[in-house]
């Protein structure tokens, strides 16, 4: 099929599966993770806990590292409702970065007009019955999946699913919200069950969520900026800082490259001279991961 998924240009029209091979290279075997868990610093790691009502909304609960060793933090895992996540995948841990970087080549050379100038990575290790919520990232992304099964949801990249006003609050670091979800788009929703060994990429900014299908799952995410991503992403600020002065700035989807650009270069300005501050207070962590406690999720100990 050849449809397009998204308003804004780009080489990669829908979600699509390539084949990888990380993990014939060990990257995902539980003596791995735990030493990699031992050793990589507590100031990169992002514990989540999601719940979800009838309707879909989510809520979350933020976790700290806590003492647990590599092995026992790897168990709370596998046994609860965690989603862990590891920061700059290509400084802590380089060998895989390298890898899956000679990976992202072959995912890149399959888009002609496709260049990335700019590429990091998350590993992110979750329970069985882990869920992501609606969200969408302001980057490409390869998702390469390691381990376990998950379903993924990629909606389309239009003003009813991905609301430019939104897009600016996220990109602008003005909200901690999610886009607005309701359960209505789940009939829009192009969904894929990826397997270890496949790795998915989608439009530039498509809204996406995820199901873990009862298994632990481990997936390296990897996004990456192009030169109209880093143009659009800047456009969005500086039409944040417009707004938030009462202005009402036009849509980057009716703006051509000159257009974006010059707002690209103004948001350069505007972020060296803080035109607006983040409204991102850091999170109050609310447990710490525990074996056999429900969700996986203990009390904090101080
Ligand atoms: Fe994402």
């Amino acid at each position: 099929m050849s449809e397009r998924r998204t308003r804004y240009a780009g080489p990669i029209a829908r979600a699509g599966v390539h084949p990888h091979s990380l993990i014939a290279q060990g990257f995902a075997e539980d003596a791995a993770l735990a030493d990699l868990l031992d050793r990589y610093p507590a100031e990169l790691f992002d514990i989540n806990l999601y719940d979800y009502d009838d309707e879909g909304q989510v809520s979350l609960r933020t976790g700290a590292r806590g003492r647990l060793n590599g092995a026992q933090l790897l168990e709370a895992i596998q046994q609860g409702r965690l989603w862990v996540n590891l920061r700059d995948v290509e400084t802590g841990w380089p060998e895989l970065w390298a890898a899956a970087m000679a990976e992202f080549k072959t995912v890149e050379a399959g888009y002609p007009g496709l260049k990335a100038v700019k590429n990091a990575g998350q590993l992110i290790l979750s329970s069985p019955k882990a869920r992501v919520p609606y969200h969408f990232d302001a980057a490409g992304v390869v998702l390469f999946h390691l381990r376990g099964r998950k379903r993924i949801f990629v909606y389309p990249g239009d003003e009813g699913h991905l609301p430019e006003r939104d897009m600016e609050q996220v990109v602008a670091r003005q909200t901690t919200e999610e886009l607005p979800y309701t359960l209505a788009f789940e009939d829009d929703a192009q969904v894929v069950d990826l397997e270890p060994g496949q790795a998915l990429t989608w439009p530039l900014y498509a809204p996406h969520r995820v199901e873990n299908l009862d298994r632990f799952c481990v997936s390296l995410s990897m996004d990456f900026q192009t030169w109209p991503s880093r143009f659009r992403n800047g456009a969005l600020y500086t039409n944040a800082v417009l707004r938030s002065r009462g202005g009402s700035p036009r849509q980057t989807d009716r703006m051509g490259q000159g257009e974006l650009a010059l707002r690209w270069a103004a948001s350069l300005a505007l972020k060296r001279t803080g035109a607006l501050k983040s409204r991102i207070a850091a999170y109050e962590r609310q447990f710490e991961p525990e074996v056999g406690a429900t969700d996986g999720a203990g009390a904090l100990k101080t």
